[in-house]
């Protein structure tokens, strides 16, 4: 480790020539190209500069810092001494295909190539150009780093490509009090880029590879989970997934876990209504708390978003009007839009005290589909009326899930608990639907 108290130890992992494998080093024994820690200003630095140019991702068991008998690259020495250094001469040859730097101060990884990800300097094209490619490998990994590396306790934010866990990532980036781990299935698509460019580590994760899911949490202070009821073709796939984060949470001893749950309608009703996507949710958080992970699950409301695609307003048959068939009757349905959960989510990190344990239901208003009918008939300028179907024609409409969200439909009709004063506590700037629908007119050229 570097001598001088004040710097904070950084880890490269170069690609080194073969060499005899450092056997005191029991994370790095073993492997096949061992990797090459250097000390800024060590006796080694000149003579390893050769073997600078190319990045390797770090294998896994060499990942835990710090290693006892690694040597560091002191970061602000880096920092100070920019292209010059002796040992990291100009990037030369094609860039890495994956790279991943971690220190104690944070992480950084990338699995196209730590280099390519760094954004361009000059602002000539999104990662890199002739220019930053002339600059030393130093220099670029260093401004990299300067802003990416942080001692912040890190969230790990599963399925942050999507509508909640975006929202939960990009509200935890702005309140700055975490460092964002998000991660994907595949982090070269552009929602990736998108929160990469806003200053989240962008980490591959998998919710059904147990492997992929252990190494996204490490180190990890926190967690947000929302599990997906799609793309998995397991029985009960959100309870494995759910099962799975929490088996790795408790097993890492993360701090605090946020569970995008709901209720176990089929437990409440004596099995009398099934909800799949709602019960599996419900079996997950109470796994959470039975195995003692520190767990708050936030049961969101139906999403405003929803009117834009599925609960989209239809034509009439018999006249110049739109329905909404929701089959509610008279009770008023929670909702709230999902972009407006990610500053809930962040409030809760903050206060972990008074939300571990808990289950908090989530909603912007309760409107009757009459009302919401109403806002949608006075922004939009055309006339939509409340269908009044029931749950039992709802059912019968024969669209996949029919039954399923009838289900759903009967349950909101028991006014399952969601708080709409905390939510406004936890998110002072949560939208109501006539806002929503007044900054999303477009979304609705087509009816
Ligand atoms: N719609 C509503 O009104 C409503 C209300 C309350 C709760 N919910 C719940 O919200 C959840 C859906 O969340 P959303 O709206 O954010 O969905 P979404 O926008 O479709 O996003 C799904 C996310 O899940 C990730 N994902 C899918 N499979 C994955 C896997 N195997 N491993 C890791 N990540 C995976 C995707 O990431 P990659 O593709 O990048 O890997 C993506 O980021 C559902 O469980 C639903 O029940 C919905």
């Amino acid at each position: 480790m570097c001598s001088n108290p004040s710097c904070q130890p950084l880890a490269f992992l170069i690609e080194a020539p073969p060499q005899p494998l450092r056997t005191h080093c029991s994370q790095v024994a073993g492997h096949r190209s061992a990797p090459h820690h250097l000390r800024a200003g060590s006796k080694s630095s000149g003579r390893d500069a050769a073997s600078l140019n190319r990045l390797r991702p770090l294998p896994e068991r060499a990942l835990s810092w710090p290693c006892p008998s690694a040597l560091a690259i002191p970061y602000p020495a880096v920092a100070r001494r920019g292209p010059d250094v002796a040992y990291a001469p100009p990037l030369a040859g094609p860039a890495p295909s994956s790279g991943s730097l971690r220190s104690e101060r944070g992480s950084v990884e990338a699995s196209t190539g730590v280099l390519d990800r760094i954004p361009c300097r000059q602002k000539r094209s999104r990662f890199g150009c002739l220019h930053c490619s002339e600059e030393s490998a130093a220099t670029r990994l260093t401004l990299f780093l300067s802003s990416n590396m942080t001692s912040k306790k890190v969230i790990a934010v599963f399925g942050a490509t999507g509508a909640q866990g975006g929202s939960v990532a990009k509200a935890i980036l702005e309140g700055k009090k975490f460092a964002v781990r998000a991660l994907t299935r595949d982090v070269t698509q552009p929602n990736a880029l998108a929160l990469q460019d806003l200053g989240a580590e962008v980490v591959k994760g998998d919710l059904d590879d147990e492997a992929s899911v252990e190494a996204a949490l490490k180190g990890a202070y926190g967690a947000f989970l929302v599990t997906s009821i799609w793309n998995s073709n397991r029985e009960k796939k959100e309870v494995c997934q759910g099962k799975l984060v929490a088996d790795v949470a408790k097993r890492l001893g993360l701090k605090h876990v946020v569970f995008s749950g709901l209720e176990n309608v089929k437990r409440l009703t004596n099995g009398k209504l099934k909800v799949e996507h709602f019960d599996e949710k419900g079996e997950v958080e109470e796994y959470f708390w039975s195995i003692g992970v520190p767990m708050t699950s936030i049961r969101v409301a139906a999403y405003f978003e929803n009117f834009f695609t599925i609960w989209k307003p239809m034509k009439a048959s018999d006249g110049d009007y739109y329905t909404l068939a929701l089959p509610m009757g008279d009770i008023p349905m929670h909702g709230i839009s999902v972009a407006d959960i990610g500053a809930v989510v962040s409030s809760i990190f903050n206060s972990p005290a008074e939300f571990l344990g808990k289950a908090v239901g989530l909603s912007a208003e309760a409107l009757t589909i009459q009302q919401y009918a109403d806002v949608l008939s006075k922004i939009l300028g055309k006339e939509v009326r409340d269908a009044k179907i029931t749950p039992e024609a709802y059912e019968k409409l024969g669209f996949p899930k029919a039954e399923e969200l009838a289900n759903m439909f009967r349950f909101y009709q028991m006014k399952p608990d969601r708080d709409v004063k905390l939510t406004h506590q936890l998110n002072p700037k949560v939208k109501s639907f006539s806002q929503f629908i007044s900054e999303n007119q477009g979304a609705f050229k087509s009816i």
